[in-house]
């Protein structure tokens, strides 16, 4: 989380003055604060009300007619982008929760509270008022269904297909890049703030030769499929609700199969009688590598062993990422992520007495520090994504 606060602040309470219940005109005086903020700071899926023929907006009841798609949304990470122990570990540590809530849970709808005024102007310090239809399970449910389909009472996409189900609306927005830039396109700095909000993903893709080529990001995190889109109806072709990106699950064992999406590194290895070339590339991301949260991190490392299979020699290390530093004001120090289908070679000497080598690259979301200072230690952070060994050349010396 890009938005992050790096020093262990009581829980300002007495900032957080929650407002009678029920009280009238709450969801008024929250649309119209939320109206002076500027497009980050607002609910990025509004209020909605309920198409006809709808119980309510829940994913859950849209997966009793959505099966298939409602167990990939439910294993994907945008259906945890809620109950996520990383996001709520930061939450509890300071006043800025509204702005979260704003992409992670973001309908008004879902909120236990809006904002509807600042103390001083000051983002830390909302007031809030209950939201009297809240219902914890919708809350809990991230970025829901609604949230990408529901607007001005009909259930939106990209065909309009006539239903008894619902009410239903074509809208250009699901085939093109847009529908996911709201939230991955956001950039905001709060001076004298410890953290800040900087998503750049939709830049990135803008520059890079599939977004000059039209290639928006379903075409990659969207698998198309042909299959029967609600229970008991014809087969037609859509996409896949998975989303798949690095690959790092929060929970373990609870994301989308591994064959929806590859790595975006690129490794080629090549052993010559004196050195290691290892040839490093940004092969399929659509973006930076990597791209998103700015914590998140490649590591590349290299061991050698004799012909005893001892180890020899220092390891290796390549980090590919950004680095920051968050206090007293967020600032980038560095940053040599890849650009889309960049190249980068790597000569590494070879130690006097080695044999063979072992390269092994892993993706990271956060370092164990930044895990540690949350109480995170044991929640999943990185995944392998190569393991490589091999022999050098027995012709030397
Ligand atoms: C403008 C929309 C937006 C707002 C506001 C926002 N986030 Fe996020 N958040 C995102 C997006 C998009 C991602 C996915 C980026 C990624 O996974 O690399 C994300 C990812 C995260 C993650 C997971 C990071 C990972 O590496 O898996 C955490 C934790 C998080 N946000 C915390 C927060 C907190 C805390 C706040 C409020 C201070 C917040 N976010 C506000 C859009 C937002
Ligand atoms: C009672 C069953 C039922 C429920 C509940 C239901 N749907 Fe549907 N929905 C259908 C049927 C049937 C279709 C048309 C079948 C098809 O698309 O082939 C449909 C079509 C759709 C479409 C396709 C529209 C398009 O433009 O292609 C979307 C999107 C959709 N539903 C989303 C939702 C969402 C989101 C919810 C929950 C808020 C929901 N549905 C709840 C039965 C249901
Ligand atoms: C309402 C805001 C919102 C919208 C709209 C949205 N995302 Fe996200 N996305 C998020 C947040 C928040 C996260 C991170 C959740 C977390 O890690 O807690 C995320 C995570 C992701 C990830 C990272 C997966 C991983 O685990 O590494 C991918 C990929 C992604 N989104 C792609 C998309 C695409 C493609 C679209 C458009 C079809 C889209 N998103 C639309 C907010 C959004
Ligand atoms: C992050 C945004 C996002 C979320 C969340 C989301 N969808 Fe979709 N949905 C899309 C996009 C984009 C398409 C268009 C895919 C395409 O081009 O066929 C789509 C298409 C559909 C379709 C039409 C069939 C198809 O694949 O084209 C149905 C039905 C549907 N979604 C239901 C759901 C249900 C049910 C949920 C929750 C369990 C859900 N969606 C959550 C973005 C989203
Ligand atoms: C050409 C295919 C492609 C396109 C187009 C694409 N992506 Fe990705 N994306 C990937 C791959 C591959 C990864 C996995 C990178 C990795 O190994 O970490 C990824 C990873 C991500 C991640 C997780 C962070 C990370 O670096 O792993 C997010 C968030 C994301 N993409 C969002 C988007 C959004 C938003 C768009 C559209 C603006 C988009 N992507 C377009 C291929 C693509």
């Amino acid at each position: 989380m890009m938005w992050r606060v790096a020093v262990l602040w009581a829980f300002a309470a007495a900032c957080l003055s929650i407002g009678a219940a029920q009280e009238p005109g709450n969801l008024e005086r929250a649309l119209a604060f939320y109206r002076t903020r500027p497009r980050v700071e607002r609910p990025q899926a509004g209020w909605q009300r309920l198409p006809d023929g709808l119980r309510d907006l829940r994913a859950a009841t849209c997966g009793e007619c959505h099966s298939a798609i409602y167990d990939e949304w439910l294993v994907s990470t945008h259906g945890q982008a809620w109950t996520d122990r990383q996001l709520q570990s930061e939450m509890a540590k300071s006043g800025n929760r509204w702005l979260c809530n704003n992409c992670h849970t973001p309908l008004l709808n879902q909120m236990e509270v809006w904002a509807v005024e600042l103390s001083d102007g000051d983002v830390e310090k909302p007031l809030y008022v209950e939201n009297p239809v809240f219902d914890s399970a919708f809350r809990d449910e991230g970025i829901t269904c609604a949230a990408c389909h529901v607007r001005d009472g009909a259930v939106e996409g990209p065909t309009g297909i006539q239903t008894k189900a619902h009410a239903t609306r074509k809208t250009e927005r699901f085939t093109e890049e847009v529908i996911c830039l709201t939230c991955h396109q956001a950039v905001r700095n709060y001076p004298g703030k410890d953290f800040i909000c900087i998503f750049e993903t939709g830049a990135e893709w803008r520059e890079s030769p599939y977004g000059q080529a039209g290639q928006p990001c379903q075409s990659c995190h969207m698998q198309p499929v042909t299959r029967p889109q609600a229970i008991g109806e014809a087969p037609r072709s859509g996409r896949r609700h998975y989303w798949p990106g690095a690959g790092i699950f929060k929970v373990e064992g609870l994301g989308p199969p591994v064959d929806q999406l590859g790595a975006g590194l690129g490794v080629e290895v090549e052993a010559t009688s004196d050195e290691l070339v290892v040839r490093l590339s940004n092969s399929a991301a659509g973006h930076l590598l990597p791209t998103g949260d700015p914590e998140r991190f490649i590591l590349v490392e290299v061991d050698f062993s004799d012909s005893q299979k001892r180890a020899v020699g220092e390891t290796y290390r390549e980090r590919i990422g950004q680095t920051w530093e968050w206090w007293p004001v967020p600032r980038k120090l560095a940053d040599d992520r890849l650009a889309p289908l960049e190249v980068r070679e790597l000569r590494i000497p070879r130690p006097e007495t080695a044999a063979a080598w072992t390269l092994v690259a892993t993706s990271h979301r956060i370092s164990a520090e930044a895990l540690e200072f949350h109480d995170l230690a044991d929640y999943p952070s990185s995944r392998v994504t190569h393991e490589r060994m091999g022999d050098f050349p027995t012709d030397r010396r």
